[in-house]
């Protein structure tokens, strides 16, 4: 989530709060707070949501909470307009406006809002619902470069948080190879990023080292010189470390839901392929929705696809150029006004509806000739 309000933006995957583009030095558990507020908007979220939120392992007192809060004001309270409001006796409700915000030209044109993809959305939104009393559930997103496939996961997420699904994202390299795992260092890595990995050391154990050669963060936790002690089979070793992915994966959802988002995995390396299979395998009653996008299907490890096709409520979502309607939505949204039916036609001939290439398209000709639209 990317959001705007008074003069701040707050970036949740990138854990950043800025103010005019200059990134402020902000805790952990306050960003976690603020973000958590702005999230839940809608509503007054109690203090003991809040503390079950913030410190998921810990007993802590409301004056705890009442610090965090007092730190959360200091930073968004902007010119005296408080943005976080006190329900006594109920607990805390963000109340600034706050206008969502989208990577990429989207966000750079204030565009908010995804066009003429309502029934993949909703396709998805129906996984989400499969997920929630405790199933695995897949779907993968393919089309063509630019058609939207990151665009699509993005809105996911969202869905997924605004369901209290705790959302991971990881993207392999599309201008580098792929490290071994990489897809799953960085989940890992940013659940770390996120909680401080308590769930996870809990859970892992013995397990721990193995995933600490892989996850840098983790290595503060590890015995020193406990993993150098055996000389492992190789393979051995291997099946070690993907056995605890597993269990990371299903510490990580044990108390939460989890949707676990992958983006161009025909960027992939085969080992973050082989541990996806793995994970399918032994995730099936686990409450997790594992989504991946690729262009190219050749390079995707067919046995992977074939694995995910044969799950029961796998989904396969593939995106096509937008339709004359959803072009002319996404033209208005970028240029701000009516968009008549010559200019609609010159931009369909020229795109074919691809998403990236009407932007492009807009962007070349609304400068050009903005005065004559
Ligand atoms: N349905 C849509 N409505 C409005 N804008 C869209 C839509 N789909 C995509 N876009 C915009 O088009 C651009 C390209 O989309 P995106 O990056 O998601 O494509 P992609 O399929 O992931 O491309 P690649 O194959 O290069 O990864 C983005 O700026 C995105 O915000
Ligand atoms: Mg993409």
């Amino acid at each position: 989530m990317r959001v705007r309000f008074s003069d701040l933006e707050l970036d949740e995957d990138r854990r950043e709060l800025s103010r005019d583009g200059e990134p402020l030095l902000v805790e952990p558990r306050v960003f976690d707070l603020i973000a958590y507020l702005v999230r839940h908007r809608d509503r007054t979220v109690s203090k003991d949501e809040l503390l079950e939120q913030l410190w998921p392992d810990r007993d802590v007192q409301d004056g705890a909470l009442s610090v965090c809060v007092h730190r959360a004001r200091r930073l968004v309270d902007g010119g005296g307009t408080p943005a976080i409001q006190t329900e006594a006796r109920r607990g805390y409700r963000f109340i600034a406006s706050v206008r969502l915000l989208r990577e990429g030209a989207g966000a750079a044109q204030g565009r908010d809002l995804l066009v003429g993809r309502s029934r993949e959305l909703a396709e998805v939104h129906r996984a989400v619902e499969e997920v929630l009393p405790g199933r695995l559930r897949t779907f993968e997103v393919a089309g063509e470069t630019g058609v939207g496939k990151t665009a699509l996961l993005e809105e996911l997420g969202s869905y997924g948080l605004h369901h209290r699904l705790e959302v991971w994202r990881a993207a392999a390299p599309t201008d580098a190879p792929a490290e071994a795992f990489t897809l799953w260092v960085q989940l890992i890595a940013a659940y770390i990023a996120r909680y401080d990995a308590r769930p996870i050391r809990r859970a892992m154990g013995e397990h721990l080292e193995c995933l600490a050669r892989i996850v840098p963060g983790l290595r503060r936790w590890v015995t020193p010189g406990a993993a150098e002690t055996t000389a492992e089979d190789s393979d051995l070793a291997r099946l070690k470390l993907m056995n605890s992915i597993v269990l990371a994966v299903k510490a990580a959802t044990a108390h939460k839901p989890g949707m676990l988002l992958f983006d161009d995995i025909d960027h992939s390396d085969a080992d973050s392929m082989a541990e996806m299979r793995f994970v399918l395998d032994a995730c099936a009653d686990v409450p997790v929705m594992l989504g991946v996008a690729f262009s190219r299907e050749a390079d995707v490890p067919g046995g992977l696809l074939k694995q995910m096709r044969s799950l029961p409520g796998h989904r396969r979502l593939v995106l096509r150029g937008l339709d004359e309607q959803a072009v002319r939505a996404m033209l208005e949204q970028i240029s701000g006004a009516p968009v008549g039916d010559a200019i609609l036609d010159a931009a369909m001939r020229a795109t074919n509806g691809m998403p990236l290439l009407v932007e492009q398209w807009a962007r070349e000709n609304f400068s050009r000739c903005s005065g004559a639209l």
